[in-house]
């Protein structure tokens, strides 16, 4: 792996996946291909180690053209598929750009992939990634088993539907033309850099100001809570010792409610915040209309990874969790800026009717 095309890489995984690569490879070309919508933020990238070896571009996926282009100046051998749009909230409210990025996006990326890879006949010593999630696999009851990669697919939600047809259609590419890719289906990540209309950093930002915490219906959703370093690295050993045309489930091996996620993260603001102005902070949880077609359960039998490349999840919750707060406690300008964005405030206002001022 020489010259690494990393898409979406200035959202939440994708930026810590760029900081990992840098950390731990040094010597791979990243080239980083994001069209910083809403939630793209390229200055999360502004204090990389190595920079030479850094490049952004400012473009779509669904740009065919660009990406050929891409592909062939900048001999690109290995690409990580992150971007998409990512918040099933969204897509609820509005699932246009979810059925574009996600599937049409994707199957620009593949078709590109194709055309340079085979024309140039690096076959070889090329590999395709994509990301997705384990959404697409749908919703456990409390006793079933986790999800594997023998699971059928029964995704809920129009974002769930959107990664399952990527999925296909990277699968479709390794059978029917030979494209070397590899799938992951990932658990819930949290820790820095990650948007605040997900659950955790919402949360943290909500408590620290003073506003209502919203949980959906009764909290008791569960979902398999996975640092987000530990993606990376999971990542990255799939990139190197993975086979290709295969899947990989990747998971915490964390399972809790949604009630008592918030629950730990108000706990630990307790202890952390140094002026103890809306201590509990669990007293500002605020019960609130459920998400409709909600999830019940996730959860992830991580035993192909394990065994067979030889990873496992290495944060446990409370450490990583305490690690996302405080880089949240330190980047308050991160926070300003994002939080005062006109999206945002719109979306907050949207989505719980009340304001970043809680009005
Ligand atoms: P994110 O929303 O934080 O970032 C997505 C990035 O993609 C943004 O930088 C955005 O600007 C970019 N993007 C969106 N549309 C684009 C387009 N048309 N062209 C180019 N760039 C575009 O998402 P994330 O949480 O970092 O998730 C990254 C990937 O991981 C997604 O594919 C998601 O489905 C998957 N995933 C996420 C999680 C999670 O818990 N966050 C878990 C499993 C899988
Ligand atoms: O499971 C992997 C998925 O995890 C990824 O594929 C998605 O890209 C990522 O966004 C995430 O999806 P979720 O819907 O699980 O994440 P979110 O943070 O939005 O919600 C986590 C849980 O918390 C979910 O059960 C809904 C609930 N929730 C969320 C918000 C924003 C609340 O109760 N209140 C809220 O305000």
């Amino acid at each position: 792996m020489k010259n690494l095309l990393v898409t979406g890489g200035a959202g939440f995984i994708g930026t810590n996946f760029i900081y990992y690569v840098q950390r731990h490879y040094p010597h791979i070309n990243i080239l980083n291909l994001d069209a910083l919508t809403y939630a793209g933020n390229p200055d999360n990238l502004s204090n990389l180690p190595n920079p030479d070896h850094y490049h952004f571009i400012q473009g779509d996926i669904r740009d065919a053209a660009l990406i050929e282009k891409i592909l062939l100046e900048y001999q690109i051998d290995t690409i990580v598929h992150f971007a998409a749009e990512s918040h099933v909230d969204r897509s609820i409210a509005d699932p246009a750009p979810f059925i574009s990025t996600n599937v049409m996006g994707t199957c620009n990326l593949l078709e590109a992939a194709r055309k340079t890879w085979k024309s140039n006949d690096k076959t070889g010593g090329v590999k395709f990634h994509h990301i997705s999630t384990d959404e697409v696999f749908g919703s456990l009851s409390p006793n079933d088993r986790p999800f594997s990669e023998m699971t059928p697919y029964n995704p809920n939600s129009p974002y769930a539907a959107s990664k399952a047809a990527s999925d296909h259609f990277v699968r479709a590419y390794y059978r029917t033309y030979g494209l070397p890719v590899t799938i992951s289906n990932c658990s819930n990540n949290y820790g820095p850099f990650q948007y605040p209309e997900k659950l955790i950093p919402l949360i943290i930002i909500n408590a620290l100001n003073g506003k209502p915490l919203p949980i959906y219906g009764d909290g008791k959703q569960i979902r398999d809570w996975l640092f987000v370093i530990d993606h990376c690295e999971a990542i990255m050993e799939i990139l190197i010792h993975g086979q290709t045309g295969e899947t990989y489930c990747i998971g915490g091996n964390t399972q809790i409610t949604n009630l008592e996620m918030v629950e730990i993260i108000c706990s630990l603001l307790d202890e952390k915040v140094p002026t103890p102005k809306y201590r509990p902070h669990k007293n500002l949880i605020h019960f609130v209309p459920d998400r409709p077609g909600h999830d019940r359960r996730y959860a992830i039998n991580t035993n192909k990874i394990k065994n067979t490349l030889g990873w496992q999840p290495s944060k446990d919750i409370i450490s990583g969790l305490s690690q996302t707060i405080d880089w949240y406690l330190e980047h308050q300008e991160w926070v300003s800026t994002t939080l005062h964005k006109n999206n945002y405030q719109m979306w907050i206002q949207y989505q719980y009717g009340f304001n970043q001022d809680g009005e």
